[in-house]
C-alpha cells in the first residue's frame, strides 16, 4: 500500500484469530484522515473494538433492518440494526490504482459476508441465503463505502440497509446540512410523524431523522460556520438519516464517550430504510456513497 496520510489505518482487525484459509475480522471503517493528517470520522473514546458490541463511530453498516421492525415478521427477531456490524467479515482483496500526479491513485478493500459465515444463531434469526460485499475505496480527497447484496437462494427476502457514518466536527451548534429542503422525512423523536423540512438541517437538540428526498442525486452537504465541510454523493440509496443523540442520550449511552463528544459528532447515514427493499432470488442490489471533503 502506498504510504500517504489518509491511508486506511481504519479497519477494526482482531489480533490472535485461530488460522483459517482467508483472514477473517470485525469489520468497521474506524478513522480517515485527509491530505492534511486530520481526522474527518468521529469514533467514541469508549467505542468497543473487540467485536463485542457495534462499534460507537466510524461507519457501521447496518443490514438487513434498520431499528428493529416488530412489525415485519421476517426481521422482527433481529438486533438493533441487524447482524452485519457486529459479524466477522472475509477479508476478500486489495486493489490499487496509481497515476504519476497521484490525482486519481486509488486503494480498493473488499470483504465479504455471506449465510455461510454468520453465526448460527443469525442464521437462526434470519434463514436467507445472502452475501454482500463491502468495499471500501480510498482516493486522495473521497471516500467511497458501496455494499452489493446477492439473493443466493431460491425465495425472494426484503432488506434495509444503511452506512451509519459519524461525520467529526468541531462544534454542533455552527453545523448545518444542506441538501434535504423540502425532503419528506420521519421524526423518530416526535411520535414517527411525517413532517417536510424546511431550508438547511441545523441541530439544537436531540435529532433523529429519516429523510426520503425527492431528488437522491443531490448531494448532502454538511457544512460548519458556512464552510462546506463533507459532501455526499450516494448511488442507489435513497434516504438519508440525520441523527445526533444530544445530551441525555449521550448520557445513557455506555460506550459514547466523552459524553460532550455529541457536539462533535453528526451522523448523516445513506442509506434504504423507509420501508423494505425485495430482492428477488439471484438478483443483486447495490449502493454506494462517495464522501468528499
Ligand atoms: C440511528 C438511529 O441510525 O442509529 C437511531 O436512527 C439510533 O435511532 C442510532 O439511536 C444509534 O443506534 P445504535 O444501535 O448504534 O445505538
Amino acid at each position: 500500500m502506498v504510504d500517504r496520510p489518509n491511508k486506511p489505518q481504519a479497519l477494526v482487525t482482531t489480533p490472535g484469530l485461530p488460522h483459517k484459509p482467508r483472514s477473517t475480522s470485525h469489520m468497521t471503517t474506524l478513522a480517515w484522515k485527509d491530505r492534511a493528517g486530520n481526522e474527518r470520522l468521529w469514533l467514541s473514546d469508549a467505542a468497543k473494538l473487540d467485536g463485542s458490541k457495534a462499534v460507537r463511530g466510524g461507519i457501521p453498516l447496518v443490514f438487513p433492518v434498520f431499528g428493529t421492525a416488530p412489525d415485519h415478521e421476517p426481521t422482527s427477531k433481529l438486533p438493533q440494526h441487524g447482524f452485519a456490524r457486529n459479524s466477522r467479515w472475509d477479508f476478500l482483496g486489495k486493489s490499487t490504482t496509481e497515476s504519476s500526479g497521484q490525482t486519481d491513485a486509488s486503494v480498493k478493500l473488499d470483504f465479504g459476508l455471506s449465510k455461510a459465515t454468520i453465526t448460527d444463531e443469525a442464521k437462526k434469526l434470519w434463514p436467507f441465503s445472502f452475501s454482500l460485499i463491502y468495499s471500501v475505496t480510498l482516493t486522495p480527497d473521497a471516500l467511497r463505502t458501496g455494499i452489493v447484496i446477492t439473493n443466493d437462494g431460491d425465495q425472494p427476502f426484503e432488506f434495509q440497509t444503511l452506512l451509519h457514518t459519524y461525520f467529526r466536527i468541531g462544534d454542533i451548534n455552527k453545523v448545518s446540512v444542506s441538501g434535504l429542503e423540502d425532503a419528506a422525512y420521519i421524526d423518530k423523536v416526535d411520535g414517527a410523524k411525517e413532517k417536510q423540512q424546511a431550508g438547511d438541517v441545523s441541530i439544537a437538540g436531540e435529532v433523529d431523522r429519516v429523510y426520503h428526498p425527492a431528488n437522491p442525486s443531490t448531494p448532502v452537504v454538511i457544512s460548519e460556520g458556512g464552510e462546506s465541510k463533507f459532501s455526499i454523493v450516494r448511488e442507489t440509496l435513497g434516504d438519508v438519516v440525520v441523527w445526533n443523540p444530544w445530551t441525555e442520550k449521550a448520557q445513557g449511552m455506555g460506550d459514547f464517550e466523552p459524553k460532550d463528544g455529541y457536539k462533535n459528532m453528526i451522523c448523516v447515514e445513506a442509506g434504504s430504510v423507509k420501508g423494505f427493499t425485495k430482492l428477488e432470488a439471484g438478483d443483486a442490489y447495490s449502493g454506494e456513497q462517495v464522501i468528499t471533503v
